[in-house]
């Protein structure tokens, strides 16, 4: 008897694909293994205006083009790769960028950072309340909000950072954005996972590899590991099972978003490594 596997083209997403030349070095890994990906806003300078989301758009399809050309991809990838685009929100976001964004249909999300909670992150939200504008006309056209649910707070330890957020900025938001669409994405925590779990349908979440396959642990052995470096950072081994029961139990409001995010290598073997 012969038998058929067939896996279906996955998406991503949450990627960084990052700009010039890094750009044009790690568009290919994901074009031949990803049908469509959500690709993150965190550039320098942040893409913040529809202008810029459609700018950064065609240098990703001029790379892969470049990839194609140099036999990086096939055609086929190099033809079926879709960048699907974000707003990276700040505190100055006008509502009329959101509803033009909406209406162009490139950006198919708006990203949360919260001012300075990961890499490129300085320029991001401070206080949920100035975004108000911003968030009321997501929610009338539709437009999903992207989240990094960490607190930045300097009393908050860093492990709970995620756990905190849920309290003190997701509940609150939820409560006054009900018909809101919002990604909690990278999860790391079993909070997390529970209060998307249990949350109602406008509610869905992003998992990493990363998180799945590893602990906090793995930071540490032998010395210090900066390639295990990741923002939210990894968490205890109850978190990963719980991460691992979210992602294998067939809820279907947990999606894949590799969070690949390359830095040189150069910047992770650091006296101060960047996260990523
Ligand atoms: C990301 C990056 O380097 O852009 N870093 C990371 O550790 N995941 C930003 C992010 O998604 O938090
Ligand atoms: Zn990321």
């Amino acid at each position: 008897m012969t038998s058929t596997l067939t896996l279906r083209r996955p998406d991503d997403w949450h990627l960084h694909l990052r700009d010039g030349d890094a750009l044009r070095a790690v568009v290919a890994a994901s074009a031949r293994q990803f049908a469509r990906a959500i690709v993150m806003p965190n550039l320098k300078p942040p893409v913040t205006t529809p202008a810029a989301a459609r700018a950064y758009h065609g240098r990703i399809l001029q790379a892969l083009a470049q990839a194609r050309a140099a036999g990086e991809i096939d055609a086929l990838a190099a033809a079926e790769f879709q960048p699907l685009m974000t707003l990276y929100l700040t505190d100055n976001t006008p509502a009329a960028d959101i509803v033009q964004a909406h209406a162009e249909g490139l950006v198919k999300g708006v990203k949360l950072y919260p001012a300075g909670a990961t890499t490129n992150a300085d320029a991001g939200v401070t206080d949920i309340a100035r975004v108000r504008g911003a968030l009321e006309a997501m929610q009338r056209c539709g437009l999903p909000l992207l989240v990094h649910g960490e607190v930045t707070d300097a009393d908050i330890d860093l492990f709970d950072r995620e756990r905190v957020f849920i309290d003190r900025v997701l509940l609150p938001m939820r409560r006054d954005f009900p018909g809101l669409k919002v990604v909690f994405e990278h999860i790391t925590t079993r909070e997390a996972a529970q209060y998307v779990a249990q949350a109602d349908e406008l509610t869905a979440a992003t998992i990493t590899a990363h998180h799945l396959l590893y602990n906090r642990n793995a930071l540490f052995i032998g010395g210090v590991r900066p390639h295990w470096y990741c923002l939210p950072v990894l968490k205890r081994e109850q978190h990963r099972q719980a991460l691992m029961a979210a992602a294998t139990g067939g809820h279907p409001r947990f999606f894949l978003g590799t969070d690949s995010a390359p830095h040189a290598r150069h910047l992770k073997e650091h006296a101060c490594g960047c996260a990523g």
